[in-house]
């Protein structure tokens, strides 16, 4: 049987999903490709928030390998994470919740120094209100990050789908970065763009496709920052 994609907003899709599918299972890039990326703007030293962990092993390679000491993880599936929680009952550094994103009152304002969701907004915007709830996330998201606290959106949408909504959602300053699609074993030595290096990002995204051309195959990386004190001098 196939599933429409309109599921993935669903909890009743991903229950039974990971019922089915226990994993490990990371969606587009794994934490070890992505890492050159959290070390340039995750803080080690602040909490982490990852929204929709899923059954990824990201955030155990977020502790094993890169050495973040308190990795709080949030699913809207009970199942993943009384499993994950099962799984990683020795780690203290790793924290599993069953919450939904869109509201997250647990967590005081404040609370992270980053979010990271890695698909999690695109699963969202598979399902009905697609709008409403997408925005609802990303509201409470900034809420949840401390002021220069950042949001690293890691998602297969172009500028053209994703900047008008992160940028009216709330007032961000966005950096783009891109990685090749394919599975990090077959990474060629030739990327149509370094990892590491924003890519140009004007006012429409335009000089996005200047910048990698069209349809490029790869995933983008939005790391947008919570400036408060930024917006409150515009705002006086
Ligand atoms: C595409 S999967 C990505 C999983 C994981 N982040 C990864 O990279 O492999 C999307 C995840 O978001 C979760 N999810 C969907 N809607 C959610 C919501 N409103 N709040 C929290 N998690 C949600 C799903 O249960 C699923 O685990």
């Amino acid at each position: 049987m196939t599933t429409s994609t309109q599921a993935y907003g669903e909890p009743w899709y991903w229950d039974n999903r990971y019922s089915n599918e226990p994993g490990p299972f990371d969606w587009y890039q794994k934490y070890l490709t992505l890492a050159p990326i959290t070390n340039l703007y995750v803080p080690p030293a602040q909490p982490v928030l990852v929204v929709g962990c899923g059954n990824s092993a990201f955030s155990e390679g977020m502790v094993v390998d890169g050495g973040y000491t308190d990795v709080v993880n949030i699913d809207i599936s009970s199942v993943v994470i009384k499993a994950m929680k099962t799984k990683h009952q020795d780690c203290p550094k790793l924290k599993f919740m069953k919450m939904d994103a869109r509201d997250m009152s647990d967590f005081e304002s404040g609370s992270f120094g980053a979010v990271i969701d890695k698909g999690t907004l695109d699963s969202i915007l598979c399902g009905n209100n697609s709008r409403q709830n997408a925005t609802k996330m990303l509201e409470e998201i900034w809420r949840v990050l401390k002021d220069k606290g950042v949001y690293v959106l890691v998602t297969y949408g172009a500028p053209l789908y994703r900047l008008r909504l992160l940028r009216e959602s709330c007032s961000w300053t966005i950096k783009l970065h891109v990685i090749e699609k394919l599975a990090s074993e077959e990474k060629s030595d030739n990327p149509v763009w370094e990892l590491t290096k924003p890519v140009p990002l004007n006012d429409d995204g335009s000089s996005v496709e200047e910048a990698l051309g069209q349809n490029p195959d790869v995933h983008y990386i939005y790391i947008c920052t919570k400036e408060v004190s930024a917006n409150s001098n515009t705002n006086a």
